[in-house]
């Protein structure tokens, strides 16, 4: 199965995308854990998709498809994959299909996660995560056992340079899901809207009942 988690930034795509991997072992594919793990690495492509992350905007689909399709041609990515954070855009779906359907394979399942603006301020300004294992916190809404440290693997907890307020409205203007590409996944069959301002185990639960 092959589903993608669509929404704007902060709606809980990350933290969803991790709970529904271990429940389904679906592979988990977040394109902004790989542009920030080449950021921690200093890549080339690393130094190229920080120029655009720190100012809020996307990176280029040249090299953001690229990416993704090397990802997805790698052993381990056959069976099933849940996208988080690709795609953004219907240039990057139809090179998403495409590929897919080179090896009979399509997107399922498209969940639209909503949430209100103000919610979304509030989620990324108080969010956190694990240095080492990548868990996402929020300080108020799921807080660690213990202040800045992972209740799984005791790693360090940080913030996220774009989550700096300045950088959260600009994606909150730029980054949203355009209407077209909603389209895209309403006219395959394949959309179905998730009410993302509730608790994260009923988000949980209507997106795996969405997968089916
Ligand atoms: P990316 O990492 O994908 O960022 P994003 O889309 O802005 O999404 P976020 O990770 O900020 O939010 P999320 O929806 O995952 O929310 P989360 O689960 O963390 O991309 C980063 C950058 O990389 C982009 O700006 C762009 O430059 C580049 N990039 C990535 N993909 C790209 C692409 N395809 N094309 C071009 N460029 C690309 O939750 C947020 C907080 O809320 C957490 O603290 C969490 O604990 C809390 N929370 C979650 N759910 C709930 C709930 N139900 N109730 C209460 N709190 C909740």
């Amino acid at each position: 199965m092959f589903v993608v988690l669509l929404g704007p930034p902060g709606a809980g795509k990350g933290t969803q995308a991790q709970r529904i991997a271990e429940a389904t072992k679906l592979l988990h594919i977040s394109t902004g854990d790989m542009f920030r793990e080449n950021v921690k690495n200093e890549t080339e492509l690393g130094k190229l998709a920080k120029t655009f992350m720190d100012r809020g905007e996307l990176v280029p689909d040249e090299v953001t498809i690229r990416m993704l399709l090397e990802r997805i041609g790698r052993p381990g990515a056959a069976a099933g994959v849940m996208f988080d954070g690709f795609p953004r855009n219907v240039v990057q779906a139809q090179a998403l299909d495409d590929a897919l359907a080179a090896r009979g394979n399509r997107i399922d399942r498209a969940l639209l996660i909503s949430v209100p603006d103000e919610e979304l301020l509030a989620r990324l300004g108080g969010r956190w995560i694990c240095r080492d294992c990548g868990h996402l916190y929020h300080e108020r809404n799921d807080p660690p056992k213990t202040a800045g440290k992972c209740d799984h693997c005791g790693g360090e907890l940080y913030q996220r340079e774009d989550d700096r307020p300045e950088v959260v409205q600009t994606r909150l203007d730029k980054q949203k899901p355009p209407a077209a590409l909603i389209d895209h996944y309403r006219a395959a069959g394949s959309l179905r809207e998730i009410d993302g301002q509730r608790s994260l185990d009923a988000v949980t639960a209507s997106l795996l009942e969405a997968i089916g």
